[in-house]
């Protein structure tokens, strides 16, 4: 008998006759079944949200922060039973998922630290008789949509800044990984988080997303995932003219200079490409070679991909399944489409025996700014690779796309880092590293990447309002 789980609807877990399945991406079996929200829950969870808002915005910043340490402390606590249903729902190798448990926590208490560091600012005013101050205060009900790529540190990322910031929040994760999110919800009533002030809502993500861009109560949306969809929310959202962040679809170049050290250039593409088997809005889309180091670069990374192990997540593997027979197609499709128009298989380019969602690590050359494996987000384990000559050419290659989320680099040229920092048109840089995911990230893009910035130091800055204060002294 697999578990059914409820909605957390201020502080009770609600059940609903409705639910929908979740499978594991790597042999398809249902492994759980999710409550599907009614109209009426979610209008309750809203409702509930802005009566906890009213009191939890109240509490002093000392006690919010000891509340999300009780948190952090919890959720490494049970580091290993997360990581188990990371992988159970969306595939990833479990190495993977005990990382981003840690990633995950890391933002729990990061926002716990920096609510305590939260101010305004009083200005010296120029009229004498005034004072002029701005103060930073809690923007209110926070709706937080998140992706099934990172089932719980893209959920904390976005929660635990809320939180820390005196906001409630309804959480809709991925009807693809609810299961993290929910686990997460049992830990935070543990730690202590007041009834309402978290709440998680499953089911129809489009009716979901239309009642709560559609609600005046809700004053914030946060959404983590394709642009379509960020797109729709934004529209959605401009009836109440509401607080939006997005982040959203990329398309990261991974450039590798002619000075580059070449060991190292691999390893950090390696890293980035086969995260989450490609699926991360960061994963290297793109790989640039300069022609004097590409034929000996070309065959690392065809010794490279031989030795990546593709399998189940809970074995020793390097890369998972997709997450759905969609996300394979997309995959598929674009192999196609490459091969149309004159691209050629380096390496790999079909579906792995390893399972049904499985698709081999695939290198494309002969690639064009034509094909759909240039121009869009893969998100699967393959990569267009290109011969580039001149730096000014590449620039204007690499910028000829409308994402501008992370691009990486490698060269030992340390004139070329700042002019390529300059030229491009990402919000996030990898210089010889292929790594740039932690809590100190100001993690957004350019473009139609998104707007704004999760985590770093301006972390609650989202989920802050500013009031401006002109106090004429009268007395
Ligand atoms: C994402 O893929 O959306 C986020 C990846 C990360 O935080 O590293």
């Amino acid at each position: 008998m697999v578990k059914n789980y409820g909605l957390l609807i201020d502080g009770k877990w609600v059940e609903n006759k409705k639910t929908l399945n979740v499978l594991n991406p790597f042999n398809q079996k249902k492994i759980a079944s999710v409550s599907i929200a009614s109209v009426a829950q979610i209008k309750n969870a809203i409702q509930n949200s802005q009566y906890a808002f009213k009191k939890w915005s109240r509490i002093s910043v000392k006690d919010r922060s000891q509340i999300l340490k009780n948190l952090f402390r919890i959720v490494k606590e049970n580091k290993k039973s997360l990581s188990e249903t990371i992988t159970m729902e969306s595939g990833k190798p479990i190495s993977e998922s005990m990382v981003e448990v840690d990633y995950g926590a890391s933002f729990i208490e990061w926002a716990a630290e920096q609510s305590l560091g939260s101010y305004g600012k009083i200005f010296e005013s120029p009229e004498l008789d005034k004072k002029m101050f701005y103060i930073k205060k809690p923007v209110g009900v926070v709706a937080a949509i998140t992706p099934w790529n990172f089932p719980l540190a893209m959920v904390t990322r976005k929660v635990a800044a809320a939180i820390a910031a005196g906001c409630s929040v309804i959480l809709k994760p991925s009807e693809l990984t609810p299961l993290t999110a929910l686990k997460f919800g049992e830990l935070s009533i543990e730690s202590g988080i007041p009834s309402g002030v978290f709440n998680i809502i499953n089911g129809d993500a489009q009716l979901i997303g239309k009642l709560l861009t559609e609600s005046s109560i809700v004053k914030k949306i946060t959404f983590t995932g394709s642009t379509k969809v960020g797109k729709l929310l934004m529209k959605n959202s401009s009836s109440t003219v509401k607080n939006i962040s997005l982040e959203l679809g990329g398309n990261a170049p991974f450039i590798v200079f002619d000075d580059a050290n070449l060991d190292e250039a691999l390893e950090g593409f390696i890293a980035a490409k086969f995260r989450n088997a490609g699926q991360t809005c960061i994963s290297a889309n793109r790989l640039f070679v300069n022609e004097k180091v590409f034929e000996k670069f070309q065959s690392m990374l065809v010794n490279r991909f031989k030795q990546l192990r593709v399998g189940n997540g809970f074995d020793d593997v390097d890369v998972g399944p997709l997450i759905s027979n969609e996300a394979l197609e997309k995959v598929e499709s674009h192999i196609k489409d490459a091969a149309k128009k004159g691209a050629k298989l380096v390496f790999g380019g079909k579906r792995s025996d390893a399972g049904e969602l499985f698709f081999e690590p695939t290198l494309v050359g002969n690639v064009n700014k034509q094909m759909q494996i240039f121009k869009k987000e893969n998100f699967g384990p393959i990569i267009p690779l290109v011969k580039f000559k001149s730096e000014k050419d590449l620039i204007e290659l690499v910028n000829d796309t409308e994402y501008g989320l992370a691009a990486y680099f490698y060269t030992k040229k340390t004139s070329r880092i700042w002019e390529i920092v300059e030229n491009l048109e990402y919000g996030m840089f990898g210089v010889n590293s292929g790594k740039i995911s932690t809590y100190l990230n100001p993690f957004g893009g350019l473009k139609e990447s998104g707007i704004g910035r999760e985590g770093s130091l301006q972390c609650l800055e989202p989920f802050l309002e500013t009031k401006f204060i002109s106090w004429r002294v009268n007395d």
